[in-house]
């Protein structure tokens, strides 16, 4: 079946890019990207590209080309969804905050909301996809809710996004792998081919895979929990380098070159952040334990673990090195999970803030792609009193630096690699000091500049 309208509901992260992606590789497919959230929408919608919600490297000129030819944001979510024949379902499935599964089960409640949508408005058949990375077994309950529509024939396919933020143009377009998981029926392969006939415009055959339904949305998680379970290996082997001498970039780069091993993921660091690692592990280890397979629910659950360990080791850190320290002001370096992102959904920098503020000590926040707003949205979620005197944000390196003792390096923006440390130097009080929670920083060259540096795993 050739497909002419898709609707995609939820604009963000992976809705906008992906959409933006398939707009341009499929010139002849409408594409409407639909959001409840109007601000968002109109932020697409701005003239001006550095007013995008999301900001990825390549995402402006793809979307200054297609936006407004076959691609269009739009808030009319009934009426975009009773045009289409292909329905993106690219929501936020977050943990749970409140009722069964609180704190660990993915929240279903906008994926099924969309369903509910689908269900009404919808006057013809469509192939429905499940983008969201959803718990095993989550067609079934979509499926449940299409078919309340009687009049109407509905095929639900899983297709799971592996992009990565700061680089989601780029694995857009070269995917390692695209998953497509459907129903062994006529109706479902018919449902598969349809998707897999959009991504060969740009991705070789051999790379789409046709899995069944459960296979495809469990994988996505297995995929995000192997992925976090090895940044969490690396992290426990940082702390006995410390103990021993040995260096950790220089274990990582040993072990990586066995090439059953292979070399990515392994960069230790303050500890994974991101909206997905630790709310996927979550949910695997809430499945785990569903099935009453405790033995494996402990062995996922010690990835989180470890990773929180991770901060607050070099939390502790700080904290300790500041003990003899009158003047008790650390300059925080990067808000975001990681560079090139505006995300800073789960940074470590919300963590090792609160642990900061709590043994009061004064912070100046610095980031060169994240909003004061945004800083203080994810400080009140975590608990944090946002009107504590002890915190403060800079729009400019120099002056968060200026009067403090020490500067923690919690996201490896390449402007902080590339600082003119010398003349840096002179703002800060003395002997100042240097966490590198990212272990981008030339070591020798800041000691010799008179910095106390501190780096993990070394
Ligand atoms: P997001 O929060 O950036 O975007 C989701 C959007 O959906 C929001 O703008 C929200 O307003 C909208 N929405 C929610 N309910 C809606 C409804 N009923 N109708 C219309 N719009 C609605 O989330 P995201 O980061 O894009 O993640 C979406 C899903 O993709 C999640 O399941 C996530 O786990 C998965 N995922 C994310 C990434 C990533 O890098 N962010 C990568 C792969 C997979
Ligand atoms: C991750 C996966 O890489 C994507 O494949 C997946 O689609 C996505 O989650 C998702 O499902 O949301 P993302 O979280 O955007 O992508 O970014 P990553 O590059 O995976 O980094 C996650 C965190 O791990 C960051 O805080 C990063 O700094 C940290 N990290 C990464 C390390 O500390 N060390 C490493 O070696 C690699």
């Amino acid at each position: 079946m050739k497909i002419k309208n898709i609707c995609c509901i939820g604009a963000g992260y992976v809705g906008g890019p992906t959409m933006a992606v398939i707009a341009l590789k499929c010139p002849e497919i409408k594409i409407n990207i639909v959001d409840i959230n109007e601000k968002k929408i109109d932020q697409w919608n701005s003239k001006n590209l550095d007013k995008l919600p999301v900001f990825e490297p390549g995402l402006s000129e793809i979307i200054s080309e297609v936006r407004d030819k076959n691609l269009f944001f739009r808030t009319d979510v009934e009426e975009c969804i009773d045009n289409a024949d292909m329905v993106f379902m690219a929501v936020n499935t977050p943990t749970k905050t409140e009722g069964e599964g609180k704190g660990m089960a993915a929240d279903l409640k906008y994926i099924e909301s969309c369903a509910r949508t689908i269900a009404k408005v919808s006057k013809t058949d469509k192939i429905v996809v499940e983008k969201s990375t959803l718990p095993v077994r989550t067609a079934e309950k979509i499926i449940d809710i299409l078919n309340e529509n009687e009049n109407v024939s509905f095929q639900v396919i899983s297709n799971p996004e592996f992009l990565a933020e700061g680089t989601a143009i780029q694995d857009l377009f070269k995917s390692d792998r695209v998953l497509i998981g459907g129903e062994k029926s006529k109706e479902g392969e018919i449902a598969v081919n349809s998707l897999s006939e959009i991504y060969e415009r740009w991705i070789p055959k051999n790379k789409i895979l046709k899995l069944n339904i459960w296979s495809s949305e469990l994988s996505k998680l297995v995929s995000n929990a192997m992925l976090a379970q090895r940044i969490s290996s690396i992290n426990s082997i940082s702390s006995i380098c410390e103990k021993t001498g040995a260096d950790i970039d220089e274990v990582a780069l040993a072990v990586g070159m066995d090439s059953r091993i292979g070399p990515s993921f392994l960069k230790a660091s303050i500890g994974f952040g991101g909206s997905c690692f630790k709310k996927d592990i979550l949910n695997l280890v809430y499945m785990l334990k569903y099935y009453n397979l405790e033995k494996e629910a402990n062995y996922w659950e010690g990835v989180i673990d470890i990773n929180s360990h991770q901060t607050e080791r070099f939390s502790r850190k700080i904290i300790e090195s500041l003990a003899n320290y009158k003047n008790k002001t650390i300059s925080i370096f990067g808000w975001a999970f990681k560079k090139d992102t505006n995300d800073s959904r789960e940074s470590a920098s919300i963590y090792l803030t609160k642990i900061l503020l709590e043994h009061d000590i004064k912070i100046h926040i610095y980031d060169p792609m994240v909003s004061k707003q945004r800083v203080l949205d994810d400080l009140i979620q975590q608990g944090v009193n946002i009107n504590n005197s002890l915190l403060n944000f800079f729009n400019s390196p120099d002056d968060a630096l200026r009067s403090s003792s020490g500067v923690a390096i919690c996201t490896e923006w390449d402007e902080f690699k590339e600082y003119d440390w010398k003349s840096l130097y002179r703002l800060m009080n003395n002997n100042p000091l240097i966490f590198d929670g990212r272990n981008i920083l030339n070591v020798d060259k800041l000691k010799e500049y008179g910095f106390n540096i501190y780096s993990i795993g070394k």
